[in-house]
């Protein structure tokens, strides 16, 4: 901290009485990499297929002899520089992407871990033991030039090595690890996941809040705030109390960011309430996806574009990018231009920060520290109310997002409704009844390949026919907490459709994707910004879970073609049959 700051903390401290923070950088102020006409040249000249490639590229020399030699050649050109010589100014001054991450093996990996044993088809066995050896193939380290030259990578250095997702995703990204973690703890890799830890907390305690993935250009936006659970899953299965104790600082500064900001008022019935949001102050295409955002803004007027780039952002850090569930009902509903995101109060993000209120009352009361404990269970009994009052229907049986702008909730299907009773917040243990109704009334049981993420085919890859692992996860381990043998009966037939449509894919193409297509019998997904990536960190983190959950009863045959309870009946009856 700079002597200047302290005087000023000094002052505010003696005079005030207030809490005292180091100022934080600001989120990439970097001319190549976030903002400036370079990377506006370079990424509307189209160079590469994937806007993301130019952005990943480390330079081959520092930042300000780059920005130098560009000035000179666009003075040379007239400020705009032709195709032919932008590409001989990206050869010189940047090196191919993928040269500061090295292949890792896992050091906690082993050949057999015991949950393989619980899975009693010899099929979905043999391939869980395939999925446990692709964490060797998506393990990754920093090469020492990350830390020793951090000015020519957009990476942001980590100190341990991680898991990424896979495919056009060779970096970390925040809410996708949550999904690994489940998979690596499976796999009895606990070293694995407190690297990972390790990293977010670090994060934290630079930037004050985990950035969406673990590049600077990822910095203005964050992702589904999942490290609290992170932490629970990680203690519980080691008991580690100590790493706890050390890092429960640090999970408390990341909740304040999302208190401080990303929070929202509402009021409802002469009563405020506050819930969260997502929400990113800042304007400029994204780097990564920066010549689409620009041609996106190019159909709005020009005093509308910056609030239309904060609004993407804001998609990107919900984590769904880009979905139906973002944009304004008032105009044409999959006009990727009227997105709001921001006007939005989403069950998904407020389930989740109940359930982290929850958490940390519980790690505090291990840790001896009530009043930290009682201050966040009145947190978690405000947000119940909050959520109750605001974004709970009556008679649909189930949440929904609160649309600010119009005032009303969004009565639309998404997985993200039922959030939380998966997160544990309700006090009504009947809610998990009047889900699965809610599921039977929005028909989405009828489609036997997985649960789409909407009805709306928009194109966008957050909408139908898209299905993706963790909203699985979310409605089928919501369901199984149900008291009722009926939905948990159902949880577990979700399941098994989603299991088949992954091993079907896997045993034709040798492959796990990002998201699968349910229209069609479980194809790779599609739709949205860039093509659909192989690896893949969440969905093999979801399979692994489900094949751990329900292994002695999966199968990974033909699809059956008796469901219906009648059916059940009549097969019964003609099993009984003297042939
Ligand atoms: C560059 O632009 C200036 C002013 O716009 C003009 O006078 C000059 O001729 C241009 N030079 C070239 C090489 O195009
Ligand atoms: C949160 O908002 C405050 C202003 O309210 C700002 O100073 C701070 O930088 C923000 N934090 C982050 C991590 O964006
Ligand atoms: C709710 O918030 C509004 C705007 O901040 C304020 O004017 C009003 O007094 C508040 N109402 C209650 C009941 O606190
Ligand atoms: C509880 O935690 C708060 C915030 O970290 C701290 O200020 C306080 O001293 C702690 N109290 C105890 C009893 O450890």
């Amino acid at each position: 901290m700079h002597g200047k700051t302290w005087t000023l903390c000094l002052l505010l401290l003696l005079g005030l009485g207030l809490r005292c923070q180091e100022a934080l950088p600001p989120p990439c102020e970097s001319q190549i990499y976030c903002y400036g006409d370079l990377l506006h040249q370079v990424q509307m000249a189209r160079l590469f297929q994937d806007d993301k490639q130019f952005v990943d590229m480390p330079l081959s020399m520092a930042p300000d002899q780059v920005l130098q030699s560009f000035k000179e050649l666009a003075k040379a050109h007239n400020s705009t520089i032709p195709q032919q010589q932008l590409q001989e100014f990206v050869e010189k001054h940047f090196q191919a992407v993928g040269q500061e991450l090295q292949p890792w093996t896992p050091g906690d990996w082993k050949e057999s871990p015991q949950f393989l044993q619980k899975i009693s088809d010899a099929k979905l066995q043999a391939w869980a033991g395939q999925l446990h050896q692709l964490w060797k193939k998506l393990g990754k380290k920093m090469k020492p030039e990350v830390l020793s030259h951090p000015e020519k990578f957009s990476l942001i250095y980590s100190q341990q090595p991680f898991i990424v997702p896979g495919g056009r995703f060779v970096e970390f990204y925040y809410w996708d690890s949550y999904w690994v973690m489940e998979g690596l703890l499976l796999s009895e890799m606990p070293e694995t996941v407190k690297g990972m830890l390790q990293n977010f907390l670090d994060l934290v305690k630079t930037y004050g809040h985990i950035p969406n993935g673990g590049r600077v250009y990822y910095l203005q936006r964050s992702q589904p705030p999942l490290l609290t659970l992170m932490m629970d899953r990680y203690v519980t299965y080691t008991n580690d109390i100590a790493f706890l104790r050390e890092n429960i600082g640090t999970l408390d500064l990341e909740l304040n960011f999302w208190a401080e900001n990303r929070s929202i008022s509402v009021s409802s019935g002469g009563k405020n309430y506050t819930l969260n949001r997502y929400y990113v102050p800042y304007g400029g295409p994204r780097p990564e996806s920066y010549s689409k955002d620009a041609e996106l803004a190019d159909t709005l007027p020009e005093g509308d574009r910056e609030a239309l780039w904060a609004e993407l952002k804001a998609g990107a850090e919900s984590g769904w990018d880009f979905s139906s569930r973002w944009l304004s009902k008032r105009s044409n509903p999959s006009l990727l231009s009227t997105i709001h995101t921001s006007k939005m109060v989403p069950v998904d993000l407020n389930a989740f920060l109940c359930q982290a209120e929850a958490l940390m009352s519980n790690f505090y009361s291990r840790l001896g520290n009530d009043s930290q404990a009682t201050k966040y269970r009145n947190l978690r009994a405000q947000r119940l109310d909050a959520l109750k009052a605001m974004l709970w229907d009556e008679e649909k049986g189930v949440w929904f997002d609160y649309d600010l702008e119009n005032a009303k909730k969004n009565p639309e299907f998404y997985p993200s409704n039922l959030t939380p009773l998966w997160a544990g917040c309700f006090s009504d243990p009947a809610v998990a009844d009047k889900a699965l109704k809610y599921l039977e009334d929005s028909q989405i049981l009828n489609y036997k390949y997985g649960i789409p993420t909407s009805l709306r085919n928009t194109g966008q890859q957050w909408d139908f026919p898209n299905a993706w692992a963790p909203l699985q996860d979310l409605v089928i381990r919501g369901l199984a907490k149900s008291p009722s043998l009926r939905t948990q009966e159902v949880a577990f037939q979700l399941a098994q459709n989603w299991i088949r449509t992954n091993f079907d894919a896997y045993s034709k193409k040798s492959a796990m994707y990002e998201k699968y297509d349910i229209s069609n019998g479980g194809q790779p997904g599609g739709g949205g910004e860039y093509e659909v990536q192989e690896g893949f960190g969440w969905t093999n983190g979801v399979v692994l879970m489900l094949l751990d959950r329900y292994g002695d009863r999966l199968t990974s045959g033909a699809w059956p073609a008796l469901r219906e309870p009648h059916c059940l009946a009549a097969a019964l009856l003609l099993s009984l049959l003297p042939w």
